[in-house]
Protein backbone atom coordinates (compact mmCIF):
# COMPACT_ATOMS: atom_id res chain seq x y z
CA UNK A 1 0.00 0.00 0.00
CA UNK A 2 3.19 2.47 1.25
CA UNK A 3 6.20 1.82 -0.57
CA UNK A 4 8.88 4.65 0.92
CA UNK A 5 12.04 4.05 -1.19
CA UNK A 6 15.72 5.49 -0.16
CA UNK A 7 13.63 8.96 1.06
CA UNK A 8 15.89 12.12 2.25
CA UNK A 9 14.23 15.18 3.37
CA UNK A 10 14.46 18.15 5.09
CA UNK A 11 14.54 21.89 5.97
CA UNK A 12 16.35 24.88 4.41
CA UNK A 13 18.10 22.39 1.83
CA UNK A 14 20.10 20.12 5.09
CA UNK A 15 18.21 16.56 5.01
CA UNK A 16 18.03 15.40 8.26
CA UNK A 17 16.23 11.98 7.07
CA UNK A 18 18.52 9.77 5.20
CA UNK A 19 17.58 7.19 2.74
CA UNK A 20 14.77 5.97 4.44
CA UNK A 21 13.00 2.55 2.73
CA UNK A 22 9.57 1.36 4.22
CA UNK A 23 6.84 -0.46 3.82
CA UNK A 24 3.21 -0.76 4.77
CA UNK A 25 1.15 -3.75 3.12
CA UNK A 26 -2.33 -3.50 3.50
CA UNK A 27 -4.35 -4.20 6.38
CA UNK A 28 -0.85 -3.80 8.67
CA UNK A 29 -0.05 -1.89 11.64
CA UNK A 30 3.44 -0.67 11.51
CA UNK A 31 5.44 1.09 14.14
CA UNK A 32 8.42 3.85 13.86
CA UNK A 33 10.24 3.99 16.80
CA UNK A 34 13.36 6.23 17.87
CA UNK A 35 14.64 8.96 20.20
CA UNK A 36 13.66 12.80 20.22
CA UNK A 37 15.37 14.07 16.94
CA UNK A 38 15.40 10.98 15.32
CA UNK A 39 13.56 12.23 12.06
CA UNK A 40 10.36 10.58 12.26
CA UNK A 41 8.66 13.63 11.91
CA UNK A 42 10.29 14.95 9.10
CA UNK A 43 10.03 11.31 7.51
CA UNK A 44 6.02 11.04 8.23
CA UNK A 45 6.24 15.05 7.29
CA UNK A 46 8.07 14.02 3.58
CA UNK A 47 5.70 10.83 3.01
CA UNK A 48 2.38 13.03 3.50
CA UNK A 49 3.87 15.74 1.55
CA UNK A 50 3.93 18.26 3.70
CA UNK A 51 7.86 18.63 2.98
CA UNK A 52 9.58 18.31 -0.44
CA UNK A 53 12.00 15.03 -0.41
CA UNK A 54 15.08 16.03 -1.86
CA UNK A 55 15.66 12.48 -2.61
CA UNK A 56 13.81 9.22 -2.85
CA UNK A 57 10.46 7.88 -3.69
CA UNK A 58 6.63 7.50 -2.19
CA UNK A 59 4.51 5.11 -3.51
CA UNK A 60 0.86 4.80 -2.72
CA UNK A 61 -1.38 2.38 -3.68
CA UNK A 62 0.94 1.92 -6.95
CA UNK A 63 1.00 5.58 -7.47
CA UNK A 64 4.19 7.34 -7.49
CA UNK A 65 2.99 10.60 -5.02
CA UNK A 66 6.71 12.19 -4.78
CA UNK A 67 6.28 15.82 -5.16
CA UNK A 68 2.58 15.84 -5.16
CA UNK A 69 1.28 18.40 -2.52
CA UNK A 70 -0.42 16.94 0.69
CA UNK A 71 -3.48 17.59 -0.52
CA UNK A 72 -3.68 15.70 -3.12
CA UNK A 73 -1.84 12.79 -1.07
CA UNK A 74 -4.98 13.14 1.48
CA UNK A 75 -7.34 13.11 -1.48
CA UNK A 76 -5.97 9.41 -2.26
CA UNK A 77 -6.62 8.33 0.96
CA UNK A 78 -3.45 9.03 3.25
CA UNK A 79 -5.01 11.09 6.15
CA UNK A 80 -1.71 12.75 8.14
CA UNK A 81 -2.60 13.38 11.87
CA UNK A 82 0.34 15.60 13.40
CA UNK A 83 1.30 15.32 17.02
CA UNK A 84 0.19 18.53 17.84
CA UNK A 85 -2.81 17.94 16.28
CA UNK A 86 -3.94 21.15 14.87
CA UNK A 87 -7.04 22.10 15.69
CA UNK A 88 -9.23 25.06 15.12
CA UNK A 89 -9.73 26.13 18.83
CA UNK A 90 -12.20 28.56 18.41
CA UNK A 91 -14.59 26.19 16.00
CA UNK A 92 -16.63 23.14 17.64
CA UNK A 93 -15.96 19.79 17.81
CA UNK A 94 -18.28 18.54 15.34
CA UNK A 95 -16.96 21.88 12.66
CA UNK A 96 -13.76 20.21 13.59
CA UNK A 97 -14.33 16.58 12.24
CA UNK A 98 -16.34 17.81 9.35
CA UNK A 99 -13.71 19.69 8.32
CA UNK A 100 -11.72 16.18 7.73
CA UNK A 101 -14.50 15.76 4.82
CA UNK A 102 -13.61 19.24 3.00
CA UNK A 103 -14.49 20.47 0.35
CA UNK A 104 -17.35 17.62 0.79
CA UNK A 105 -19.86 16.97 3.43
CA UNK A 106 -18.81 14.05 5.94
CA UNK A 107 -21.06 11.00 5.51
CA UNK A 108 -23.13 10.11 8.57
CA UNK A 109 -21.94 6.65 8.91
CA UNK A 110 -18.49 7.53 8.89
CA UNK A 111 -19.63 10.45 11.25
CA UNK A 112 -21.31 7.45 13.49
CA UNK A 113 -18.71 5.72 13.27
CA UNK A 114 -16.82 8.14 14.76
CA UNK A 115 -18.59 8.60 17.53
CA UNK A 116 -18.71 5.05 18.30
CA UNK A 117 -15.48 4.99 18.64
CA UNK A 118 -15.21 7.63 20.63
CA UNK A 119 -18.17 7.90 22.88
CA UNK A 120 -16.82 10.98 25.18
CA UNK A 121 -17.00 13.17 22.05
CA UNK A 122 -20.98 12.61 20.98
CA UNK A 123 -22.22 14.87 24.43
CA UNK A 124 -19.69 17.41 23.04
CA UNK A 125 -20.22 18.31 19.88
CA UNK A 126 -21.70 22.04 20.28
CA UNK A 127 -17.69 22.48 22.51
CA UNK A 128 -15.13 24.57 21.21
CA UNK A 129 -12.15 22.15 20.49
CA UNK A 130 -9.80 24.43 22.41
CA UNK A 131 -11.72 24.09 25.70
CA UNK A 132 -11.55 19.85 25.70
CA UNK A 133 -8.55 18.36 27.68
CA UNK A 134 -5.40 17.04 25.85
CA UNK A 135 -6.97 13.24 25.39
CA UNK A 136 -10.08 14.74 23.61
CA UNK A 137 -8.15 16.77 21.49
CA UNK A 138 -6.70 13.71 20.31
CA UNK A 139 -9.65 12.04 19.62
CA UNK A 140 -10.93 14.61 17.87
CA UNK A 141 -7.54 15.11 15.74
CA UNK A 142 -7.85 11.30 14.94
CA UNK A 143 -11.70 11.31 14.19
CA UNK A 144 -11.12 14.38 12.05
CA UNK A 145 -8.67 12.03 9.86
CA UNK A 146 -11.38 9.07 9.97
CA UNK A 147 -13.80 11.36 8.41
CA UNK A 148 -11.75 11.68 5.38
CA UNK A 149 -12.31 7.91 5.28
CA UNK A 150 -8.42 7.51 4.94
CA UNK A 151 -6.98 3.91 4.26
CA UNK A 152 -3.79 4.89 5.41
CA UNK A 153 -3.65 6.79 8.83
CA UNK A 154 -0.43 7.84 9.85
CA UNK A 155 -0.33 8.89 13.28
CA UNK A 156 2.89 11.22 14.83
CA UNK A 157 2.73 10.19 18.57
CA UNK A 158 -0.91 9.77 18.98
CA UNK A 159 0.01 9.80 23.27
CA UNK A 160 1.30 13.13 23.28
CA UNK A 161 0.76 15.08 26.21
CA UNK A 162 -1.56 12.06 27.48
CA UNK A 163 -1.32 10.52 31.09
CA UNK A 164 -0.53 6.74 30.78
CA UNK A 165 -4.23 5.52 31.74
CA UNK A 166 -5.30 8.27 28.98
CA UNK A 167 -2.54 7.04 26.68
CA UNK A 168 -4.06 2.82 26.89
CA UNK A 169 -7.55 4.31 26.09
CA UNK A 170 -6.04 6.29 22.82
CA UNK A 171 -4.24 3.05 21.74
CA UNK A 172 -7.42 0.68 22.85
CA UNK A 173 -9.24 2.92 20.09
CA UNK A 174 -6.48 1.99 17.12
CA UNK A 175 -6.88 -1.46 17.92
CA UNK A 176 -10.20 -1.07 16.99
CA UNK A 177 -9.47 1.05 13.89
CA UNK A 178 -7.04 -2.33 13.20
CA UNK A 179 -10.01 -5.17 13.09
CA UNK A 180 -11.94 -2.67 11.30
CA UNK A 181 -8.95 -3.65 8.45
CA UNK A 182 -7.74 0.53 8.54
CA UNK A 183 -4.22 0.26 7.99
CA UNK A 184 -1.74 2.14 10.27
CA UNK A 185 1.51 3.65 10.41
CA UNK A 186 2.70 5.29 13.44
CA UNK A 187 5.61 7.03 14.81
CA UNK A 188 5.55 6.75 18.90
CA UNK A 189 8.17 7.29 22.23
CA UNK A 190 5.80 5.03 24.20
CA UNK A 191 7.52 1.98 22.63
CA UNK A 192 5.63 -0.80 24.69
CA UNK A 193 2.23 0.47 23.25
CA UNK A 194 3.56 0.80 19.61
CA UNK A 195 4.85 -2.74 20.14
CA UNK A 196 1.97 -4.00 21.46
CA UNK A 197 -0.22 -2.44 18.16
CA UNK A 198 1.72 -3.11 15.75
CA UNK A 199 3.26 -6.45 13.32
CA UNK A 200 6.44 -4.62 12.39
CA UNK A 201 8.51 -1.83 13.16
CA UNK A 202 11.71 0.30 12.06
CA UNK A 203 13.87 1.89 14.64
CA UNK A 204 15.31 5.14 13.40
CA UNK A 205 17.84 7.12 14.97
CA UNK A 206 19.50 10.06 13.14
CA UNK A 207 17.72 9.75 10.30
CA UNK A 208 18.62 6.76 9.46
CA UNK A 209 16.33 2.96 9.86
CA UNK A 210 19.26 1.48 12.43
CA UNK A 211 16.48 -1.90 12.60
CA UNK A 212 13.53 -3.31 10.95
CA UNK A 213 11.79 -6.24 12.10
CA UNK A 214 8.46 -7.99 13.65
CA UNK A 215 7.09 -5.94 16.58
CA UNK A 216 7.18 -9.38 18.64
CA UNK A 217 11.17 -9.31 17.99
CA UNK A 218 11.98 -6.05 18.76
CA UNK A 219 10.37 -6.42 21.85
CA UNK A 220 13.21 -8.99 22.56
CA UNK A 221 15.59 -6.94 21.05
CA UNK A 222 18.54 -6.53 23.62
CA UNK A 223 19.19 -2.67 22.25
CA UNK A 224 15.56 -1.80 22.14
CA UNK A 225 15.24 -3.09 25.44
CA UNK A 226 18.03 -0.91 26.65
CA UNK A 227 17.33 2.11 25.02
CA UNK A 228 13.70 2.44 24.89
CA UNK A 229 12.16 -0.03 27.09
CA UNK A 230 14.14 1.36 30.03
CA UNK A 231 14.87 -2.38 30.85
CA UNK A 232 19.11 -3.13 31.36
N1 LIG B 1 10.88 23.07 11.16
C1 LIG B 1 12.16 22.68 11.32
N2 LIG B 1 13.18 23.42 10.81
C2 LIG B 1 14.47 23.03 10.94
N3 LIG B 1 14.84 21.88 11.54
C3 LIG B 1 13.89 21.09 12.05
C4 LIG B 1 12.49 21.44 11.96
N4 LIG B 1 11.76 20.47 12.55
C5 LIG B 1 12.66 19.55 12.98
N5 LIG B 1 13.94 19.92 12.68
C6 LIG B 1 15.15 19.16 12.99
O1 LIG B 1 15.10 17.90 12.34
C7 LIG B 1 15.61 16.87 13.18
C8 LIG B 1 14.56 15.77 13.29
O2 LIG B 1 13.42 16.29 13.94
P1 LIG B 1 12.04 15.53 14.00
O3 LIG B 1 11.06 16.47 14.55
O4 LIG B 1 11.77 14.90 12.70
O5 LIG B 1 12.39 14.38 15.07
P2 LIG B 1 11.39 13.40 15.83
O6 LIG B 1 11.98 12.03 15.73
O7 LIG B 1 10.02 13.59 15.36
O8 LIG B 1 11.55 13.89 17.34
P3 LIG B 1 10.47 13.93 18.53
O9 LIG B 1 10.41 12.53 19.05
O10 LIG B 1 11.07 14.86 19.52
O11 LIG B 1 9.18 14.40 17.96
C9 LIG B 1 15.95 17.52 14.51
O12 LIG B 1 17.33 17.72 14.54
C10 LIG B 1 15.23 18.85 14.47
O13 LIG B 1 15.95 19.84 15.15
MG1 LIG C 1 8.28 14.17 16.27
Amino acid sequence: MLEVEELSVGYLGDDVVHGVTLTVAPGEAVAVIGSNGAGKTTLFRGICGLLTASHGRVTFDGEDVSGQPAHKISRRGLAFVPAERHLFPGMTVKENLALGAYPGRPDPATMDFVLSLFPQLADRLSQHAGTMSGGEQQMVAVGRALVSRPRLLLLDEPTTGLAPKLAKAAYEALATLRSEGLTLLLAEQQVPLALDLTDRGYVLENGRVQLESSSEELRRNPEVRRAYLGIT
